[in-house]
């Protein structure tokens, strides 16, 4: 879309424009042992409110792409592409207005709350702090702010817990006031980097309970980055795939998860336990091998080593993203995608033809005729 298109758009209909775009971002790093080519042209957009998961195993570049957005990536990182916050490219801007988006329209909780706060100062004074940043309010009205954030995320004895130290906190309440830190400004857009994933079980539920709930309170939208597809099932609209540096399947999370057109996609739902992917009764079965180095990708599908499918033709050229299967209405009997669901697999017809598409990822024993 053009700038010109955009602008037009807001003003027409100011709720439906993306908070986020993101537009064939690619990032590298030119280290010693050759240039790292962690994410590899990704697009994707977030529309107010809407939750945005994006999901794949340890390095395929959810976190260098979080931080690309958020401006926070090390002066060494190449970038090209282009980040827009309703319609502004950030990538364009001034250092300086880089700084007065971050924390205020889009702002970000990372897995552990200790990297993002500063063990010296109170809890209430960093959240006072994250306030006064961003506009001109006196202390006292910052200090109540902080208050209220508190309450809304659910820490009890609000008051008091405002003059505690970060180390004083349980590790689920240090999350909480990470998530009241992230709305105190209001933003459009919060950047969740595996916000649970080092809690325990319980504490990890309570805490999603507390982002999405403050998600509504507040009206943002979130781009929530995990490993783990049952928390996607849980808290995700859409679902974007990652896999060395690469989105490989984007859509609606029920569709995805019922109609994988990636057999990387199938291969995670038939190692996640909690995923409605999983047929009850089944095995669980990790997939088995590992990402390739993205220093020398292999030609073709970067999938290709470790895919159940794989044929020449994925040897020979890296698919890219494409509505899988027939349009409306369905065709040859496999199941209808919609136009916004886009796997890029030369052999998604395959997947979709299949009953359980993740039954190519099991031993031949395994599978019932
Ligand atoms: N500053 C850097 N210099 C060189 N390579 C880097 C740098 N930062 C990240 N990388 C590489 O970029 C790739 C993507 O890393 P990223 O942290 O985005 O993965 P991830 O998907 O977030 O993984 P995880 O699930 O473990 O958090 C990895 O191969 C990583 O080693
Ligand atoms: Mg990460």
């Amino acid at each position: 879309m053009s700038p010109a298109q955009t602008a037009g758009h807001r003003a027409e209909r100011p709720d439906d424009q993306p908070v986020l775009q993101v537009e064939d971002l690619t990032v590298a790093f030119p280290t010693e042992d050759g240039v790292v080519r962690a994410v590899r042209g990704m697009s994707y957009s977030v529309a107010p409110r809407e939750v945005l998961g994006i999901v794949g195993e340890s390095g395929s570049g959810k976190s260098v792409s979080s931080m690309a957005v958020m401006g926070l990536l090390p002066r060494s990182a190449q970038i090209t592409g282009k980040i827009l916050f309703r319609g502004e490219d950030v990538l364009r801007m001034s250092g300086r207005q880089q700084r007065g988006l971050r924390g205020r329209r889009v702002s970000m909780i990372f897995q552990d709350p200790m990297t993002a706060m500063n063990p010296v100062y109170t809890v209430g004074d960093q959240l006072a702090e994250a306030v006064r940043s961003h506009s001109a309010v006196p202390p006292r009205a910052a200090m109540q702010r902080a208050r209220e954030m508190l309450d809304l995320v659910g820490i009890p004895q609000a008051e008091a817990r405002l003059r505690a130290y970060p180390h004083e906190f349980s590790g689920g309440m240090r999350q909480r006031a990470m998530i009241a830190m992230a709305i105190i400004n209001d933003p459009d857009v919060i950047i969740a980097d595996e916000p649970t994933t080092a809690l325990d079980v319980t504490v990890q539920a309570q805490v999603l309970d507390t982002l999405m709930s403050v998600k509504e309170a507040v009206g943002a939208a979130i781009v929530f980055i995990t490993h783990d597809l049952g928390v996607i099932a849980q808290v995700a609209d859409r679902t974007l795939v990652m896999y060395a540096g690469k989105p490989v399947e984007i859509g609606a999370t029920a569709e995805v998860f019922r109609e994988p057109l990636m057999p990387y996609t199938a291969g995670l739902l038939g190692s996640t336990p909690s995923a409605e992917g999983t047929r009850a009764g089944e095995r669980l079965r990790p997939i088995s091998g590992s990402p390739p180095s993205l220093i020398s990708l292999p030609r073709g599908c970067p999938f290709g080593p470790r895919c159940p499918l794989v044929r020449d033709d994925c040897r020979a050229s890296e698919p890219q993203l494409t509505r899988g299967g027939p349009a409306a209405p369905a065709g040859a009997g496999l199941p209808v995608v919609s136009a916004d669901h886009l796997g890029a697999c030369h052999h998604s017809d395959e997947l979709l033809a299949a009953d359980d598409p993740t039954r190519f990822f099991r031993a031949e024993s395994e599978v019932t005729p």
